[in-house]
């Protein structure tokens, strides 16, 4: 770290109120292909530069003391990229279902949310290994998206609530919000306070649509892979001068 960029660090170390810290933090890893591009490299470098990215800003998130983060890593519509683009994206989450728990400095808990109906039978099993070895850990939670998209995750909740009323095990007064947010993927979970969305696109692109009706939106031009644990800070620090009102005065 340059000497500028130490400056710049403490500065924003000390603009963050480290009582009022977010409690769930959501990511959006955008930018992948472009970083990549811009070097002139495949875009399978640049969702590798990206992987290490989010292992660094989920641990920062930990010790920053956020109780939630969660990263959006494979949406339900990633499946239309090249066949070797989305071996690779694979590749990375495999390799992170392998060694992630080695690298887990921080204790937290790992879970993923999407439809994971859509992976093989051995991802599945790591996949379900990682939550049983991480769920005793209570440090904080990394919540990884993986072939989710809001749509996808409200019918398949909407779906489960009919069938209970089909069978007589539901009225329709039974219906809430509260029943609602309980049948989605992050059920028991608190709602984002704030959504985070580098690369320049100022879109939700169908994640926590439900989740993130009163969350705070962080947009940046940076790109994923170059996002650094200053870039959390700035967003966090971002997040604590705004005024959240919840729709009321
Ligand atoms: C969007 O960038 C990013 C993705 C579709 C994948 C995100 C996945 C990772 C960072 C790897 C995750 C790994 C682990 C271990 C959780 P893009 O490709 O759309 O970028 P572009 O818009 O610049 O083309």
């Amino acid at each position: 770290m340059s000497l500028l960029d130490k400056f710049r660090h403490k500065r924003l170390e000390a603009e963050v109120d480290f009582e009022n810290i977010p409690k769930h933090v959501a990511i959006i890893m955008d930018g992948n292909g472009r970083w990549a591009k811009r070097r002139s490299l495949p875009r399978k470098s640049g969702h590798a530069m990206g992987a290490k990215t989010f292992e660094v800003i989920s641990e920062c998130a930990g010790e920053l003391g956020i109780k939630v983060v969660t990263f959006y890593a494979f949406s339900t519509e990633n499946w239309k990229r090249d066949k070797d683009e989305v071996e690779s994206l694979m590749a990375l989450l495999e390799d992170y279902l392998d060694n992630g728990l080695k690298k887990l400095k921080n204790r937290a808990q790992i879970r993923f949310i999407g439809d994971m109906s859509a992976f093989s039978e051995s991802f599945r099993e790591k996949q379900r290994y990682v939550e049983e070895a991480t769920k005793n850990n209570s440090g904080f939670l990394i919540n990884v998206a993986l072939n989710y998209g809001s749509r996808d995750e409200i019918t398949r909740a909407v779906r489960s609530i009919a069938a209970d009323a089909a069978a007589g095990r539901l009225a329709p007064e039974d219906v809430t919000e509260e029943l609602i947010s309980s049948r989605l993927d992050t059920g028991g979970l608190p709602d984002p306070d704030l959504i985070i969305r580098p690369s320049g696109e100022f879109r939700l692109s169908n994640f926590l649509m439900w989740q993130g009706a009163y969350a705070e939106l962080w947009f940046d031009k940076i790109l994923w892979p170059d996002f650094t644990r200053d870039d959390l800070l700035r967003a966090v620090a971002d997040y604590q001068r705004r005024n959240r009102r919840f729709g009321g005065r």
